[in-house]
């Protein structure tokens, strides 16, 4: 089956073309075209995304990918060989979801195919799929990182999901953004705290003596599995306002206590999910799960539970793709339900 895929919801325009098949037990994906354009260096300036910007960017750019993933994939513009179209609903930027739903339509129209909306998390959960190994041992805990969400889920099998936790403010992804900001450290943040923190970790080679600052753990002993990262933000913002100027040392050192902070409260609520559900896979996704240190201290929580297989997205899928869309689009195909295109919407706040 092949599917042609449509991403918007952020700041990425993204198609992708995948021929898919073994079924959902086993299934397979190789990917025929894929074009990624990001639109990072934008909303740099403004230090986050600013959906009117992504709106007219995606809209510049959808008709130019469309042809370029096209003719990577071989295949002819007026009528292509595709069996299905899939584009994200949401959750996301309204404006932005709206330019890849309408570009959508006018497609599923214009070629006459049917055309499926896609919940974008559950993308993230599926990109694990991706690559050699594709079958997977259920039930699943899926920890969702993103810059929009942070979320525990429950995956009973492909296509069922509930949400056991999730941010009661900042999303995780966001407050590395916010700290690094503060830091005086570009657009997205996440990977430049990252790297402060791991040139501070290898300077000091394990060894950290009696660290200068310990940042806050926001919801760690709560029962529940909700998270909250605002209180960290806050309080590496007081921190650095008492510290005044900062020379490159204390710069690391800040940054390796807050992905200290960020990553423990990550794994820790990890761990109480697994330790009140019976899972046999831990699938951690979204863009924050590239970051090194949170996928050297998953690897030591998995180690704690025997049989609990962790999967984490190949580094190309962790950010926001169009072939996590097309994926779920080859498993909502499989379920056979109908998709009415014209009843499909923005869906900015959507939930599992
Ligand atoms: O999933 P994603 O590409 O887009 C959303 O749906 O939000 O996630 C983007 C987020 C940004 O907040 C970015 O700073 C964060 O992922 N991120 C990272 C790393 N790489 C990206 N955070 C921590 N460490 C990283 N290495
Ligand atoms: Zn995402």
């Amino acid at each position: 089956m092949r599917i042609l895929a449509i991403e918007t919801s952020c700041d990425e325009t993204a198609i992708a073309v995948l021929e898919a098949s073994g079924g959902l037990g086993n299934p397979h994906f190789r990917t025929l075209g894929n074009t990624l354009l990001s639109q990072i260096h934008l909303h740099q300036e403004f230090g986050g995304v600013v959906p009117n910007l992504a709106k007219r960017e995606h809209e510049k750019n959808l008709p130019i990918i469309l042809e370029k993933v096209l003719k990577e994939a071989g295949l002819d513009a007026n009528n292509p060989a595709l069996d299905y179209l899939a584009v994200t609903e949401g959750p996301g930027l309204e404006p932005a979801l709206w330019t890849g739903i309408t570009f959508a339509q006018d497609l599923s129209k214009k070629w006459n195919l049917p055309l499926m909306p896609v919940n974008h998390m559950e993308g993230h959960i599926v990109s694990v799929l991706y690559g050699s190994d594709t079958t997977i041992s259920w039930p699943a805990i899926a920890l969702l990182v993103s810059g929009g969400h942070t979320e525990l889920v429950y995956v009973r099998e492909l296509g069922s999901y509930e949400i056991l936790g999730r941010t009661k403010d900042d999303a995780v992804g966001e407050a590395f953004d916010k700290v690094a900001r503060l830091l005086g450290l570009p657009y997205p943040g996440g990977p430049e705290i990252s790297r402060l923190a791991e040139i501070h970790r290898e300077k000091h080679n394990g060894d950290l003596g009696i660290p200068r600052f310990i940042f806050p753990r926001p919801m760690i002993h709560s029962s529940d599995l909700n998270f909250s990262f605002s209180g960290l933000k806050t309080s590496v913002l007081y921190k650095l306002r008492s510290l005044g100027d900062l020379d490159e040392e204390t710069k690391e050192e800040v940054a390796r206590a807050f992905e200290d902070a960020a990553v423990e409260t990550l794994v820790e609520k990890a761990r109480k999910a697994l330790l009140s559900h019976e899972a046999r896979s831990l699938i951690v996704a979204g863009g924050v799960s590239a970051n090194r240190y949170l996928r050297k201290e998953l690897g030591r929580l998995t180690a704690d539970f025997p049989g609990l297989t962790l999967r984490l997205p190949e580094p190309s899928l962790t950010t926001d793709n169009a072939v996590m869309i097309a994926m779920v689009g080859y498993i909502k195909a499989l379920s056979g339900l109908p998709f009415p295109d014209d009843e499909i919407r923005a869906r900015g706040n959507l939930s599992f």
